[in-house]
């Protein structure tokens, strides 16, 4: 399907009230057979629901659902596709001014689109910007670290970035450039519908929890946060200049992985 086409309909989906899809890997599945590898074969089933959990009730915007071609519910199951119209809408963009600032591409996001632990970090470096894959630098190979600390991989969790260019010489993002950047995440995180967020550093901190506070202020808590639980800790490029603070973020990944396994407390 035309990409535009795809946008249009998940707005369409959008305005039925529909805000999020599923976590249930059942809703993920296709009912094509002709599906490429990896995305499942539908098993029987009503294939109506986009969003709610199967039995009980359907809600309003459930049944109003009902009423109308499967089509764009069938496109819904997949995160993957659902990544790549919001890349698509992203385009080459030039809503702001990093366009025009030395940027050489927009860094969109990695990993598993329907991944259970989600990561945001501020804005793509040097490095990011040349190979189009967030926290690849030297921060990005302690965040695989950290993430690795705890038994996963990064192919097990997705990345993405506050803001998707570079700014220059890895200034920081300015209000505008986060105000202009912001919707492309926050539609990220309610396509792969993480359990967890792990906010890195300040500015992930503040944009996605809207708060001024300071991130020594944030961190060994816990949010909710679009329905995932959310925790602030700091950024790796601090961890490389303030080691001493790596027991801390350890402490918030522990915290991370009994949260992923069912067994962490609200704070
Ligand atoms: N720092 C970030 O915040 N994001 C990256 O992708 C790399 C470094």
């Amino acid at each position: 399907m035309d990409p535009r086409e795809l946008a249009e309909h998940l707005r369409f989906y959008q305005e039925l009230g529909v805000t999020g899809i599923s976590r249930d890997a059942k809703w993920r599945r296709r009912s094509d057979p002709d599906a490429p590898a990896g995305l499942g074969v539908e098993p029987a089933g009503d294939p109506s629901l986009p969003v709610a959990e199967a039995g009980g009730e359907p809600s309003p915007a459930e049944s109003r659902s009902r009423d109308v071609t499967s089509e764009p519910i069938a496109l819904l199951r997949s995160a993957a596709e659902a990544l790549t119209t919001i890349r698509t809408d992203i385009g080459d963009c030039t809503r702001c001014k990093l366009h025009r600032l030395g940027r050489r591409q927009v860094v969109f996001g990695v990993g598993n689109p329907e991944a259970d632990l989600m990561f945001v970090g501020e804005a793509p470096g040097g490095d990011e910007d040349v190979q189009g894959i967030p926290f690849v630098g030297r921060a990005g190979q302690l965040l695989t670290k950290i993430i690795e600390a705890i038994g996963l991989t990064r192919d097990d969790v997705y990345i993405a970035n506050v803001i998707k260019c570079r700014p220059p010489e890895n200034r920081n993002p300015e209000p505008d450039e986060v105000e202009t950047c912001e919707p492309f995440l926050f539609r990220q995180v309610d396509v792969i519908a993480p359990k967890v967020i792990v906010a890195l550093g300040t500015f992930a901190a503040k944009t996605l929890l809207k708060t001024n506070d300071p991130i020594s202020r944030m961190r060994g808590r816990v949010y909710d946060y679009r329905g995932a639980k959310l925790i602030p800790t700091f950024h790796p490029a601090f961890l490389l200049r303030s080691p001493e603070r790596k027991r801390d973020v350890w402490e918030d990944m522990k915290k991370v992985r009994s949260l992923l396994q069912g067994s962490a407390g609200d704070e």
